[in-house]
């Protein structure tokens, strides 16, 4: 769908992104989730594979993983695999690097 850019430079990005506070964006007709722990953003899907809790509402852990609020399952947020907890597909995660022109998602 292509590449989107948030701000216009690394550091308006950041102050845009507090660490570890998960904020909903639109990217086109898409939602997405974005992240940012230190210098490492990630950007993924909106609701939990397993029963679509909304991952806004989750948290990050030392791992790099989103913890879903509503039964804990965990995703990897540089893969989308699902790390622990029942059955249920991966997350959908998107590219997304802080660069000097800003933080670029590729959806
Ligand atoms: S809805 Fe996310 S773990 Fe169940």
């Amino acid at each position: 769908m292509g590449k989107f850019t948030l701000g216009k430079s690394k550091e308006e990005a950041k102050g845009m992104l507090p660490e570890g506070n998960i904020k909903i964006t639109q990217l086109g007709a898409k939602k997405v989730c974005v992240v940012r722990n230190g210098e490492n953003v990630f950007a993924f899907e909106q609701h939990c594979p397993h029963r679509g809790a909304l991952l806004k509402d989750g948290h990050i852990n030392g791992h790099e993983e989103i913890i879903c609020p509503l039964h804990s399952y965990r995703f990897d947020l540089k893969t989308g695999r699902l790390a622990s907890g029942g059955s249920c597909g991966d997350l959908e995660v998107y590219k997304a690097s802080l660069t000097e022109g800003g933080l670029e998602i590729h959806l």
